[in-house]
């Protein structure tokens, strides 16, 4: 990334967006969140919805996210002040930088988890431990009401550390060279598992579907992990797309990011469900999911105490770059906006995140009775994040392209870097203007039982 003369940072090469923007995707996301969540809702079916919204909607939004960014050169706030001035569109922006305020403070705690486990792994904590046992220390781990602190309080000072030294040599560097030796390691685990004992049954677990056991909730939660997984809806791409080079095809960058982060998470899956059912594991455990199964097949690999170090040191650097987009999100925010100095925001937006991350963290045990509909603190604010800030983001700023910014803006700022074909334009404008807003308003209105809610208030009155 070089300094332009206004200032503003730029990637030196198309290289270095595509590693940025897969680093910040790649993440806790497809290892982590994926594997527990298909579990949770049932396997295979919600798997295929997923990569339904991956295709229709998460592709044209990241599109879309990257368009915005490099035509205005601002951030998620100032974007749509700078090319839609005086209309209520910034409000998209507020959004976004909410729901970076509330992922990071639970993604934080389970990055410390991952920091946990590289300690767990190096000490060989789980050796003869029965799956029984390891999932009992996950869980005395978690509801401690200090250990986690701590490791999410240091996972945060790396974040913001690496923040304040700025977007290049934080993000670029790092996630180049690693994340390859990730996805190898995940490989490594892949093979291991599908030749574990009963390995049939957790591949036909994730990739055999059954629609009728899919839930609408499922369904929600499919269309909120596409935005999540792909780091959508609250502008991180929009950030990101500002400093990228006039020159770059943002089309191929799009395609190639969904790629490999939807490889990854099928990857990670077929790591985790054949191993889940070889050693007779609950798939809808919960959060726990990776971290109770992984231990008992580094157990049953050859250098599995090795892989087991790398793996968890690599599960927490991709946790950190997709954390500092995160955070990156809420500081531009605070320095282009508030014109708070830069080291100023990003002290002050890490200690606050850090903060009800601590309340995310103390829900695992001392205040795990405090419930809202249902969810704990933690799950309370994966639900409205992800499942309804970035697809109400998302939704807006798909109609934005489609309707505000328009078909010739998109020709133009989309064809600086390549040719646009005429059916990839329409189908494109088709998706943006229509598809996924729509997709996402029907989405709602079932996983919410708006219908029925409101049906019930009408009934009620009479
Ligand atoms: N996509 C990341 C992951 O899968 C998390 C993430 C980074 C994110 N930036 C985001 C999620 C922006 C939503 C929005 O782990």
């Amino acid at each position: 990334m070089t300094d332009q003369k206004k200032g503003r940072a730029q990637f030196s090469s198309k290289f270095g967006l595509i590693a940025a923007a897969a680093g910040s995707a790649i993440g806790l996301g497809n290892i982590w969140k994926f594997p527990y969540i298909t579990g949770v809702y049932g396997g295979a079916a919600f798997l295929f919805v997923y990569l339904g919204f991956i295709l229709a909607i998460g592709l044209p939004v990241m599109l879309s996210e990257l368009i915005i960014g490099r035509k205005s050169r601002r951030n998620a706030f100032g974007a749509f002040k700078k090319l839609t001035p005086g209309t209520p569109w910034m409000f998209i922006g507020s959004f976004g930088v909410a729901a970076a305020f509330l992922i990071l403070s639970f993604y934080g705690v389970v990055a410390g988890w991952s920091i946990k486990y590289i300690i767990f792994s190096v000490t060989n904590h789980f050796q003869y431990c029965s799956p029984e046992q390891i999932s009992k220390v996950f869980g005395s781990f978690i509801a401690d009401p200090l250990d986690p602190l701590l490791y999410q309080v240091i996972f945060m000072l790396m974040t913001g550390a690496i923040v304040i030294i700025g977007v290049q040599k934080g993000i670029e560097r790092y996630s180049k060279v690693l994340m390859p030796i990730l996805l190898i390691i995940i490989i490594i685990l892949d093979i291991r598992a599908v030749t574990l004992k009963g390995a049939g049954e957790g591949l036909r677990f994730l990739f055999h579907p059954d629609f009728s056991k899919l839930s609408f909730e499922g369904v929600l939660s499919a269309l909120g992990h596409a935005f999540f997984s792909l780091s959508l809806g609250m502008g991180t791409l929009i950030t990101y797309g500002s400093y990228v080079n006039k020159n770059d095809n943002l089309i191929n960058t799009a395609i190639q990011v969904t790629t490999a982060d939807t490889i990854i998470a099928i990857l990670a899956g077929i790591a985790i469900f054949p191993a889940v059912f070889a050693f007779h594991i609950e798939p809808g455990h919960g959060v726990g999911l990776i971290f109770i199964t992984l231990p008992n097949v580094f157990m049953q690999m050859p250098g599995g105490y090795l892989f087991s170090i790398m793996f968890f040191i690599l599960l927490t650097i991709a946790a950190l770059t997709s954390a500092i987009s995160i955070l990156e999100v809420v500081v531009a925010y605070f320095t282009e906006e508030l014109k708070i100095k830069r080291q100023i925001s990003t002290v002050l937006a890490t200690a606050l995140i850090t903060l009800l991350g601590i309340i995310c963290s103390l829900s695992m045990g001392l205040f795990s009775e405090f419930e809202v509909f249902g969810l704990n603190f933690f799950d309370l604010l994966d639900f409205i994040s992800a499942n309804l800030l970035l697809p109400i983001g998302g939704m807006f700023i798909a109609l934005f392209i489609g309707w505000a910014f328009g078909k010739y803006k998109v020709i133009r700022e989309v064809a600086h870097g390549g040719k646009l074909k005429g059916w990839f334009l329409q189908i494109f404008m088709l998706l943006v203007k229509f598809v996924a807003p729509i997709a996402i308003f029907i989405v709602f209105l079932q996983g919410l039982n708006i219908l029925d809610i409101i049906v019930a208030l009408f009934s009620g009155n009479h």
